[in-house]
């Protein structure tokens, strides 16, 4: 298969490739004194859980074979007020894993395209 039929998913590195990508993301929001309010007095198993789900999540968006069965975008976060600041916080960090991780460019921008569609639902 030619790169340019890969999937994203593919050419990410797969799933385990993935699933360090959002962990590392994360734990950085998590630690950000900004964010950190959205992850305040959360007990170590349901942090796990949404890890879970945000790698099946990322993993199914880009054409892995991976079914997600959280929520949808916008009924997860409606309500958490997550401001256009926040917003900004978020993209910072998920820029500084993907040059953690060596992601190239033009991944990166698919990526980063991918969940700027879902703004609209998750910023309020
Ligand atoms: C400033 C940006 C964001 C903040 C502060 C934020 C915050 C959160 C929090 C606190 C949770 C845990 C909810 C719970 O279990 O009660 C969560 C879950 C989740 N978020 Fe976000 N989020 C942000 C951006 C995003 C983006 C951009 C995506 C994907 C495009 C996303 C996808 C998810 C998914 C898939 C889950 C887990 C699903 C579930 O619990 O059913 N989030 N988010």
């Amino acid at each position: 298969m030619s790169t340019a039929q890969k999937t994203l998913y593919e050419r990410l590195g797969g799933y385990d490739a993935i699933a360090a990508l959002a962990a590392d993301l994360l734990s950085r929001l998590q630690a950000d004194p900004q964010l950190g309010r959205f992850w305040a007095n959360r007990g170590v198993d349901s942090l796990k859980r949404e890890l879970q789900l945000l790698i099946d999540f990322f993993c199914s968006r880009t054409g892995g074979p991976v079914y997600y069965l959280g929520h949808d975008v916008r009924t997860i976060h409606h309500g958490m007020n997550i401001s256009e600041s926040d917003w900004a916080k978020f993209l910072d960090h998920a820029g500084t894993t993907l040059n953690k991780f060596s992601v190239p460019a033009a991944e990166q921008s698919e990526l980063v395209s991918m969940v700027q569609s879902f703004k609209n639902d998750i910023v309020e």
